[in-house]
């Protein structure tokens, strides 16, 4: 692996434990998720205790030590509830319990206290815009039949003609194919994602009471946050007859004219909830996976009188080039500071394609290009034209340290402290993700980013548990795995580490100041006076401003140019 200089190690090694202390400090903090680096969890890819195949909260606490030893504040852990698994455990069939293949309640309680000691919060995920089909819920809707009270926690429709028998509406679900599947007796139901996913009715209010009593379970066992899935999409208005085309929707888009996404009443539920986490001590946190048309929008999730924060998702979809990362930078501080929130930034999560990969492709930044890139290179037997995974490896660490010195709150995602690329060689018969098949193969999906960690060089599964993985874990995750980066200066895992532990000492305040840059393809901000961030976007080098070198995302090789594609931190 690349050499890295950092010049600074022993200074911050010997005031690491100060930011420890800090950072159990700020955990009695109400506020601490403003500026938290929240590590999110894929549970059943994450470890595996007993061996099974499938990651599993006993699994997650036998790396907690781990966990802590990142720098993190934060654990974000992805669904763990019962479920048939059609959307990787977003389709949950029981909100107030594990999935007995995952652990019991018990295994998850041990799991907090031991996060906590460990100066860790936790944050889960609340999936509120539809259950599983296996919901006793919507078992009973289908028993109860038409009319039904059961069946009025749905959207069940009859069916429209023309021609005789067909769906309310021509609406496409986003995993592909119709949105509305036919059940026994006639009626049609609303599945936005896959058919085991119907949609809930938010309109019922046992549905509203039900997600109350859920959050308060949950934050009763000593859950810090939620974050909660589709946040944009519960409240619905299927009044119109007809019903909208599935054109005139994509053409009004999400907002307060759309029948389904970020509708004006949605932030009614988001009020009771800031209610239910207010009555805790300290408060409990919420952030929204919303998708909303503008930064505006989105910026109304977030207020302390709604979830009090929200993803953006926008330095995720920008290509790397220093104006485009800076204006996303710069709009989403203007729209943080309007809703009294501030900004969270995401690189990688469970649903795209890993940075490094996105990189590595000429049309860097756009996931769905990526996927269809990765559909290409399987057809061509394994060639992607003009992919370059160094350069891929490079930008994305460059990025991260970018990320990592912007105020508010960063997500990071399971491996990408290795560096891991996605995984694009995954054979049909081992792919899961719905995308996948409800599009016969042609949507990738997104396996490849969902592969079980590797933990160290050998065994059955490079350490993710005592059997196999299951997905497969291709030949080399060995040299990526935690026991190969381990005590190596230069290795992405150190990189992170180092980021993590300088930014909890460095940061101070949300203010971010722009200087001049030393070229128009490079971004240089300062966070204080002891702190500045500068990117080199370019394929060239590019002249090094002053100030002392605290760290850098690639190797310098001893000049005093910014080599392509990396980012140094300064002091001053
Ligand atoms: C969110 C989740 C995604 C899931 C979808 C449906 O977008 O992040 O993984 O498939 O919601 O629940
Ligand atoms: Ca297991």
């Amino acid at each position: 692996m690349a050499q890295f200089r950092f010049r600074d190690l022993a200074w911050c090694t010997c005031t690491h434990s100060g930011a420890i202390m800090e950072s159990m400090g700020a955990n009695s903090n109400k506020d601490w998720w403003r500026d938290a680096t929240v590590y999110q969890i894929y549970p059943r890819s994450f470890a595996d205790a007993n061996g099974d195949g499938i990651g599993d909260i006993p699994g997650i606490d036998s790396r907690v030590e781990y966990l802590a030893s990142l720098g993190i504040d934060a654990v974000w852990l992805s669904p763990f509830y019962p479920s048939q698994l059609a959307d990787g455990g977003y389709d949950v069939d029981n909100y107030r319990d594990v999935d007995h293949r995952l652990g019991s309640l018990t295994d998850f309680d041990r799991l907090v206290a031991h996060l906590h000691d460990a100066g860790l919060r936790i944050v889960i995920d609340i999936v509120p815009n539809h259950t599983g089909s296996n919901h006793p819920w919507f078992r009973q809707a289908l028993a109860e039949g038409p009319g039904s009270p059961a069946r009025d926690r749905y959207i069940f429709r009859d069916p429209v003609g023309p021609p005789p028998g067909a769906p309310p509406s021509d609406w496409q679900s986003i995993f592909g194919g119709p949105a509305w599947e036919q059940v026994a007796d006639g009626q049609y139901y609303l599945h936005y994602y896959a058919k085991e996913q119907p949609d809930l009715n938010w309109a019922n209010p046992e549905v509203r009471a039900d997600f109350v009593t859920t959050l308060r379970f949950w934050a009763d066992r000593g859950v810090d946050g939620f974050r909660i899935d589709v946040a944009h999409g519960l409240t619905k208005d299927l009044s119109a007859d007809p019903l909208p085309s599935q054109a005139e929707i994509d053409r009004i888009g999400p907002g307060p004219d759309h029948p389904m996404w970020d509708r004006d009443e949605v932030h009614e539920i988001y009020a009771e909830w800031r209610a239910v986490f207010n009555s805790y001590d300290p408060p409990r946190s919420g952030i929204g996976e919303v998708w909303a048309a503008t930064a505006g929008r989105r910026a109304r999730y977030a207020t302390p009188a709604g979830l009090g924060q929200a993803f953006n998702f926008d330095l995720l979809y920008a290509p790397f080039e220093a104006a485009a990362f800076r204006s996303t930078v710069e709009r989403n501080l203007a729209q943080a500071a309007l809703s009294g929130s501030t900004s969270t930034w995401v690189l990688s999560n469970h649903d795209v394609v890993r940075h490094p990969t996105r990189y590595s492709q000429p049309q860097l930044a756009d996931p769905d290009r990526v996927r269809e890139q990765a559909q290409a290179w399987i057809a061509s037997g394994g060639r992607v034209p003009h992919a370059e995974p160094a350069l891929g490896a490079a930008r994305a660490r460059a990025a991260t340290l970018f990320m990592l010195a912007l105020p508010g709150a960063a997500y990071l995602y399971q491996g990408e402290e290795l560096g891991l690329p996605e995984v694009i060689d995954i054979a049909p018969q081992h792919r899961q993700d719905p995308a996948f098949f409800r599009s016969a193969g042609k949507e990738i999906g997104r396996d490849g980013a969902r592969v079980p960690l590797p933990w160290t060089r050998s065994g059955p599964s490079f350490g993710f548990g005592p059997g196999i993985s299951h997905i497969p874990q291709p030949d080399w995750y060995a040299e990526m795995s935690v026991e190969a980066q381990a005590g190596e200066p230069a290795s992405s895992l150190a990189m992170y580490r180092q980021a993590l532990k300088l930014r909890h000492l460095l940061s101070e305040g949300e203010d971010l100041t722009w200087l001049d840059p030393p070229d128009d393809a490079a971004t240089h901000f300062r966070r204080s006076p002891t702190w500045s961030c500068v990117t080199n976007f370019a394929s060239h080098p590019v002249p090094r401003p002053p100030g002392r070198l605290l760290m850098a995302s690639g190797p310098l090789a001893g000049r005093e140019e910014i080599p392509p594609a990396t980012t140094l931190w300064l002091a001053g």
